[in-house]
């Protein structure tokens, strides 16, 4: 069965639906992304126009479809210790809490795959000593979060690992799992992972001694990007930190932080 090429129309409601779903700003250049994404979906309902999955994801009779269509037409890209600064910036603020009593309590919130949030746990398992930590991760996307969770990966993505912490935390794969490395189970028990649309009201998820949110703005506007980086915000103890991509600004969205250094902020104590 033949699809028929998106027209210009469809792509409108494409981008109309990422936008209500994600608060994901599409430009008009992503059209070939769209059509590459989705038409597989359009075959799997033996649909041949975008126009007619389009009224299958509105029709409210098919959520599984529309989370389907949400994690096919987001951007997971992630590595392990990528903008290595915010993780020695990390490793500073835990070896400072190690006196606390209370739990050292770390956010991932647009985890992707979980490389991000396994990063973080090596570098507090590390260094916190008997100090107890957590770290929550969190996305939109149900299909990495299915990943993060596995927490099993190719060796290649493990290349930014370094070799010591690869060797204490990470156990190589054998047989099936020849050229795959495992995040320990030690690590593992310490890290959650949730589905969390930054584009809603956030649930509880209790307060934070750092925040990530990298690499996440760069889809959203400047309305949507203001109101994420306040639900953000809120769930920062006072004196928390909070670090943003390299690649992204805080410029004119929030004054409840304030610059530390490129990336990182503070929320006042
Ligand atoms: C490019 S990845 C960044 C991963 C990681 N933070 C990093 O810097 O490597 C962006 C992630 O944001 C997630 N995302 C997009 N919109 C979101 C939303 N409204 N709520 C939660 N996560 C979202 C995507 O599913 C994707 O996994």
């Amino acid at each position: 069965m033949s699809i028929r090429p998106i027209t210009d129309a469809e792509f409108t409601q494409f981008q109309r639906f990422i936008f209500d779903a994600a608060g994901i700003s599409m430009a008009d250049a992503k059209k070939a992304l769209v059509t590459g994404r989705l038409t597989k979906r359009l075959a799997a309902h033996q649909l041949q126009s975008f126009g007619d999955y389009f009224k299958l994801l509105s029709s409210g009779d098919h959520p599984d479809e529309v989370q389907m269509a949400i994690d096919l037409l987001t951007t997971n890209e992630t590595y392990f210790f990528r903008e290595i600064k915010h993780f020695e910036f990390l490793r500073a603020q835990a070896i400072e809490a190690r006196n606390q009593s209370r739990p050292f309590r770390v956010w991932s919130a647009a985890s992707s795959s979980g490389e991000e949030a396994y990063s973080m746990a090596m570098v507090l398992e590390d260094c916190m000593q008997t100090t107890p930590w957590d770290i929550l991760g969190t996305d939109i996307s149900t299909r990495v979060l299915d990943g993060a969770r596995r927490a099993l990966y190719s060796m290649e993505r493990g290349r930014h690992i370094p070799t010591d912490y690869l060797r204490r935390y990470c156990r190589k794969g054998a047989g099936q799992y020849e050229g795959m490395l495992l995040v320990n189970r030690q690590l593992r028990s310490k890290v959650a992972f949730a589905q969390v649309n930054l584009n809603m009201p956030l649930p509880a998820l209790g307060q934070f001694d750092i925040v990530f949110l990298r690499n996440v703005m760069i889809y959203f506007n400047h309305e949507t990007k203001r109101q994420v980086v306040a639900r953000v915000i809120s769930t920062l103890r006072p004196g928390g930190h909070f670090c943003i991509g390299h690649s992204e600004s805080l410029n004119d969205i929030t004054q409840a932080v304030q610059m530390v250094a490129p990336s990182i902020y503070k929320k006042p104590a």
